[in-house]
């Protein structure tokens, strides 16, 4: 398959959870509600998908690693439906695609020395004519993401810091060489200079080596840290993508205008925690019917008609869209007040 060829394609994604827990929302929760986006190998990308605890952002990261079946709609890789993949077109999508999570300590085995991770990745991948050669590879790998040998070699997960159990997966994404990094929040715990380290490592990897990352995190900061393009889900929906700098300094949607209001602040990852814990169960307690803006309840822009339907990505300027019915040309709103792009970080 070629570079060009390789692409992630979501659409219309829908994911479902139904049970007893769920019964004061109708027996269900959208936790994925109709979400439609690509990732291209070529150009390389950095997508940061942004959203508020609950928002469904780890769901969509599931289902595009093959982890979970969404309810409806289609995720496929180079054309391909990702869930009929078998045999070595299954096998290439595994290596091709690789997960980077929150934190790492799960996917290390307690009673093996970290250097299994790499070795079980060789030996299945078939990436080292000998030992010998393996080493190397491993010793290259670890100094692309500033560790060295003689540090975490040898040792026992719990015997390394968060930071370096979470740049030794970096190392070993480094080795498989993949077209994609699904990263879901990788760096929230981790201090901020680690953090810094492992933003650069993504964005030298997308650089040099030509990978492609989706950015999954609850942090404004670190999103735009990373540049690139940025994606606003909210509800299980995206009501707003363009690129960094256009979503946080131009937010169109009022939803992104109020979550980016609050800043500068010290830690905007915790003004983002405070500002949002109230919001999803007082929406979902006013109104379950989803065949409308969510956004509603709050919004100061609202009309009747964001009762009555839901509404669609509507470009806003150039490579930015928004779901929103003042924009467009069948907008009967006034336009919203001034963005508060004054408040947001104007240096990288
Ligand atoms: N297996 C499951 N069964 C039932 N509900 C689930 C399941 N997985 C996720 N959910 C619910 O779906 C919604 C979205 O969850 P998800 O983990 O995708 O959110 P998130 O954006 O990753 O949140 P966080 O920032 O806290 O990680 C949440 O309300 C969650 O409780
Ligand atoms: S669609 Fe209506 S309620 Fe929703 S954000 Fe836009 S103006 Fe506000
Ligand atoms: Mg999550």
């Amino acid at each position: 398959m070629s570079a060009r060829e390789k692409q992630i394609v979501l659409s219309n994604v829908t994911q479902i959870f139904r049970g007893a827990a769920f019964r004061q929302i109708g027996g269900e929760l959208i936790a994925v509600d109709d979400v439609s986006f690509s990732l291209t190998a070529e150009p390389p990308q950095i997508v940061s998908l942004i959203g508020e605890s609950g928002s469904g952002k780890s769901t969509i990261a599931r289902i595009i690693l093959g982890l979970q079946r969404p309810t409806s709609g289609s995720v496929t890789y180079g054309g391909k439906d990702i869930y009929r993949l078998a045999g070595d077109e299954f096998a290439f999508f595994r290596r091709d695609v690789q997960p980077v999570f929150q934190d790492p300590y799960g996917i290390f085995n307690p009673f093996y020395r970290v250097d299994r991770i790499f070795w079980t990745a060789i030996k299945k991948f078939k990436l080292a004519k000998s030992d010998v050669h393996g080493r190397s590879m491993i010793e290259e790998s670890l100094a692309a993401v500033d560790l060295r040998p003689e540090d975490v070699l040898g040792r026992y997960p719990h015997q390394l810091s968060g930071g370096q159990r979470q740049r030794l997966m970096l190392a070993r994404v480094h080795m498989l060489r993949p077209a994609f990094i699904i990263a879901d929040e990788p760096v929230s715990m981790l201090d901020a200079a680690v953090r810094v380290l492992f933003l650069n490592i993504l964005i030298d990897f997308k650089q040099t080596y030509g990978m492609t990352t989706l950015f999954i995190t609850h942090d404004l900061s670190t999103a735009y840290y990373l540049g690139g393009d940025a994606m606003v889900i909210s509800q299980g929906r995206i009501i707003e993508r363009g690129t960094v700098d256009d979503v946080m300094l131009r937010p169109a949607h009022p939803y992104t205008q109020l979550l980016l209001s609050s800043l500068p602040v010290p830690d905007p990852a915790d003004r983002w925690k405070e500002r949002l814990a109230v919001t999803e169960q007082t929406v979902q307690s006013v109104s379950p019917s989803r065949d409308r803006c969510l956004f509603a309840e709050r919004c100061r822009f609202v009309l009747d008609r964001c009762w009555k339907s839901r509404p669609e990505p509507v470009l806003v300027r150039q490579g930015q869209t928004a779901s929103c019915f003042l924009y467009g040309p069948r907008s009967d709103h006034a336009q919203p007040a001034e963005s508060p792009s004054q408040n947001a970080r104007t240096t990288r």
